[in-house]
C-alpha cells in the first residue's frame, strides 16, 4: 500500500482488534498481563517474544501511542511517560552518567532548568547555557565530557526560534546527543529529526491532548537511545497510566485539524496585538517582525499557537491586563481549546530576580497568550476590552 499522509496515520494507526470486533481501540485498564504457560512467560521475560508483561514498561494503549508519535515524528521508536517532566527527567537520567556535562539553550522551561540547576549538579552533572541570540557561542561551551545538546523551539515563554539545522551540524562535528523538546511546535508543524536531532521530547499535556484532559510525555528518537531510556523507566517507573494513552492516542487523532485552527487564530491575534499602543512589541513567529522569522519559516510549516506581547507599563499593567479579561482563562496550562493569557514575570518566573529574568527575555510587562478554538472574534474582543483596563 502507498505510503499515507500525516492526518490519515494520525487516525488509522491502530491496535489489533480483538475478537469483539470494536472500531475505535479498546482501553486495556490492566496492570498485568497473563501467559500461556511457563516458558512462555520465560521467553517474555528474556526478551525472546515481544509480549506485554506489565503496564509499568509496556501496555497496548501506550504501544499505540508512541507508535503513531514515531510516525509523525518521523522516528525509529519511543518510551511514553506519566507527564512531559517526567520524559525530559528520564531521558537526562537514562543518558548522562556522574561528571557528564550539558549544553543547553538558556530558555528552557521552568522545571527543565530546575533539573539542571537543583537536581543534576547532585551527581555532579553540570550544565553551560547559550543565549539563543548568540548561537556562535555554543561550540566555545563544548568540554571533553558535554554529552547533550538541548533546546527548545519555539521557547516557554518568549516564542523565540533557534536554527535546528544549526544545531544538527553542531551536535554531528562534536559528536553529542542533539535532544529538542517540540512541545510548542508539535511534529505537525516541525520534526526535528530531518534537522539532526537524535531524541525528541514532548509533553503531551500541551497541544497532543489539546483539551486539557490528562498528562502525559513522550520521547522519541534513534533506536539505541530509546532502548538506555526504555530500561531506565522500566526500572524505576514513570508510566504514562493505559487510561492517559488511550486519551492521547484518541486526540492524536485531531492534532492536524486543531493545529490549523490554533494557527489561523494566533496569527489573527498577532496581527490585531501589532496594532495596538499600548503593546511595545509582538512575538510570533510567522509575523515577518519576529527577529528569527526566516529560521521559523525554513523549520516550521506554520507559527503555532503561542503568541507572546510586552504590554507597555511592566508588572502593573500585565496584572491590570490579567484582571480584566473576561473569556479567556489564566491557568497555568497551554496548547488547550480554550485560549489562555499568563503574565510570567508574576506567577511562573516570579522566583527569578528581575536581572535573571531579562537574561531569558523574560520583561516585566510579558504576557503569553496560547491561543484557542473559540471564535478569534471573541478571542479578540475579550483582549481589546481589557486594554481598556490598563
Ligand atoms: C516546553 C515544555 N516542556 C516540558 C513541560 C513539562 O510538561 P508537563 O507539565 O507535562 O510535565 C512543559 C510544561 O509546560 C513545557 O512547556
Amino acid at each position: 500500500m502507498a505510503e499515507k499522509k500525516f492526518e490519515t496515520n494520525a487516525i488509522r494507526t491502530q491496535l489489533d482488534r480483538t475478537k469483539y470486533s470494536e472500531h475505535a481501540s479498546p482501553m486495556f485498564l490492566t496492570s498485568s498481563f497473563i501467559f500461556e504457560d511457563a516458558e512462555e512467560m520465560r521467553a517474555s521475560f528474556n526478551e525472546e517474544k515481544d509480549r506485554n508483561i506489565y503496564s509499568r514498561f509496556s501496555n497496548p494503549n501506550n504501544t499505540e501511542f508512541v507508535d503513531k508519535v514515531c510516525q509523525m515524528e518521523e522516528a525509529e521508536s519511543g518510551v511514553a511517560f506519566a507527564s512531559g517532566m517526567s520524559a525530559v527527567f528520564s531521558t537526562f537520567a537514562a543518558l548522562l552518567d556522574a561528571g557528564d556535562h550539558i549544553v543547553s539553550c538558556s530558555s528552557v522551561f521552568g522545571s527543565t532548568h530546575g533539573l539542571f540547576t537543583k537536581v543534576f549538579p547532585k551527581w555532579n552533572i553540570s550544565t553551560s547555557y547559550f543565549d539563543i541570540h548568540d548561537t556562535e557561542s555554543i561550540e566555545a561551551l563544548i568540554q571533553p565530557k558535554t554529552k547533550i545538546l538541548y533546546a527548545e523551539s519555539p521557547t516557554n515563554p518568549g516564542v523565540d526560534i533557534i536554527d535546528l539545522e544549526l544545531l544538527g551540524s553542531i551536535a554531528e562535528k562534536h559528536q553529542l546527543i542533539l535532544i529538542i523538546d517540540n512541545c510548542f511546535a508539535t511534529p505537525y508543524i516541525q520534526q526535528p529529526i530531518k534537522f539532526g536531532a537524535h531524541l525528541v521530547i514532548h509533553s503531551a499535556t500541551k497541544l497532543m491532548d489539546g483539551q486539557g484532559r490528562v498528562l502525559g510525555g513522550v520521547t522519541v528518537g534513534t533506536s539505541d537511545l530509546i532502548r538506555k531510556i526504555f530500561l531506565f523507566s522500566r526500572t524505576t517507573g514513570p508510566a504514562l497510566s493505559a487510561f492517559n494513552a488511550w486519551m492521547l492516542s484518541k486526540s492524536l487523532e485531531t492534532l492536524a485539524v486543531r493545529l490549523e485552527r490554533h494557527c489561523a487564530n494566533a496569527l489573527l491575534v498577532a496581527q490585531f496585538l501589532e496594532k495596538q499602543s499600548q503593546v511595545n512589541w509582538v512575538k510570533y513567529p510567522f509575523l515577518p517582525s519576529h527577529p528569527q522569522y526566516e529560521i521559523a519559516k525554513k523549520q516550521m510549516k506554520l507559527g503555532g499557537n503561542i503568541v507572546a506581547f510586552e504590554i507597555d507599563g511592566g508588572i502593573e499593567s500585565g496584572r491590570n491586563f490579567l484582571n480584566a479579561i473576561e473569556l479567556c482563562s489564566l491557568s497555568a496550562n497551554l496548547g488547550d481549546t480554550r485560549t489562555i493569557v499568563t503574565h510570567p514575570a508574576s506567577t511562573t518566573h516570579h522566583s527569578l530576580s528581575q536581572e535573571d529574568r531579562i537574561k531569558v527575555n523574560i520583561t516585566d510587562g510579558l504576557v503569553r497568550i496560547s491561543v484557542g478554538l473559540e471564535h478569534v472574534d471573541d478571542i479578540i474582543e475579550d483582549i481589546e476590552k481589557a486594554f481598556l483596563a490598563v
